[in-house]
């Protein structure tokens, strides 16, 4: 199949990320306030048809990846239906959850049985106390649990996704580390990005993939880089010397990485987003809801796709946080 979503700077797109949800069991700091959030009304969140119709129409211009994210996805009922849904759509290569894991010892099976194989579970900390500072909840053993029912059922691969934020989580670079070797689960550094609802993100908070690297190297075992399966993949992974194991980093902010961006997003309320930072975004959601044929569908993307910028500026005095928090966005 031809790709046709290829935005001016040639970059083709075909991974899209739905979020289905802005609600979350849990309150980390570095994507939402710890109280007072707003979360939007049921109507204006998409359907599981509405997004099913979307994603055809998207695989139908070349996407082959999708992958489900919130708020956290699984506080939304029935979402082993939607996998099933979207694990029928032929072309769609590689489907994939990003969860907090909070939820899943309760729904592994039922994801296992509709189609999903891919996990990225978000966990930052093996300490109790110090996940409970960051989540605000105190649910580290549930995840824990749903770790481990999804690798008995044969969950594969599962990732573990940690937000690197400087001052706070440097002691658990090396008992998560250990844990993800003993377990056959890749860690993914995530540089922590201004994402934050509340405006607390600095560059002097970001733990860099630089300084884990040494930190790893150093008190686990040497780091070999990998050479680039797939150009297009945010992380750099490293394998250790000892042949025990991978690690991953996403250096949003000390390596940007926008030049190989092949991603689209959704948001739960239908507007498509061609980057993470961006500024704009389009409405899908009245299209969906009218009787438009799925030519105007394509449109938008198409549309979306060709306005794309290069990239973020993170790095550059002019940058502007998005007027949405992650939650809201989907990761
Ligand atoms: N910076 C970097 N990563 C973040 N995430 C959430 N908020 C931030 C942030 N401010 C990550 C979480 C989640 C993924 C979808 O995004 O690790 O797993
Ligand atoms: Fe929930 Fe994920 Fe945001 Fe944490 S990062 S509050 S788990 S949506």
């Amino acid at each position: 199949m031809t790709n046709s979503l290829i935005d001016t700077f040639g970059r083709i797109h075909d991974n899209l990320r739905i979020s289905i949800t802005d609600r979350c069991n849990v309150r980390c700091f570095y994507c939402m306030p710890e109280e007072g959030v707003t979360y939007m009304p049921h109507a204006e969140i998409l359907t599981f048809e509405e997004i099913e119709r979307f994603v055809r129409v998207a695989v139908a211009l070349g996407v082959t990846k999708v992958r489900v994210t919130g708020g956290e996805p699984l506080v939304r009922k029935g979402l082993p239906v939607l996998i099933r849904m979207l694990s029928a759509i032929p072309g769609i290569r590689d489907l994939a959850l990003t969860t907090n894991g909070v939820l899943l010892a309760k729904h592994a099976e039922a994801l296992y049985e509709a189609g999903l194989r891919r996990l990225n579970v978000h966990l930052d900390t093996l300490d109790r106390e110090r996940f409970l500072r960051i989540t605000r909840r105190d649910e580290l053993d549930k995840v824990l649990e749903g770790l481990e029912v999804a690798r008995q059922l044969g969950f594969g691969p599962i990732k573990i996704n940690a937000v690197a934020v400087k001052n706070l989580v440097e002691p658990d670079i090396v008992p998560l580390a250990h844990f993800g070797r003993e377990h056959g689960m890749e860690i993914r550094y995530i540089e922590f990005m201004p994402l934050d609802a509340q405006g607390l993100w600095s560059r002097g908070n970001v733990l860099t993939a630089g300084e884990i690297i040494e930190t790893l190297s150093r008190e686990v075992a040497p780091l070999i880089e990998i050479p680039d399966r797939d150009a297009r993949a945010p992380a750099t992974e490293y394998r250790y010397a000892d042949g025990l194991g991978t690690v991953g980093f996403i250096a949003s902010v000390s390596r940007p990485f926008c030049l190989n961006c092949n991603r689209i997003r959704l948001t739960s309320d239908g507007k498509l987003r061609y980057c993470l930072f961006a500024i704009e975004e389009t409405d899908v959601k009245g299209v969906l809801r009218s009787l438009a044929p799925d030519e105007e569908i394509a449109a938008i993307l198409r549309g979306t796709v060709h306005k794309k910028w290069l990239g973020h500026e993170i790095n550059s005095s002019q940058f502007v946080a998005p007027p949405r928090p992650m939650y809201a966005i989907g990761g």
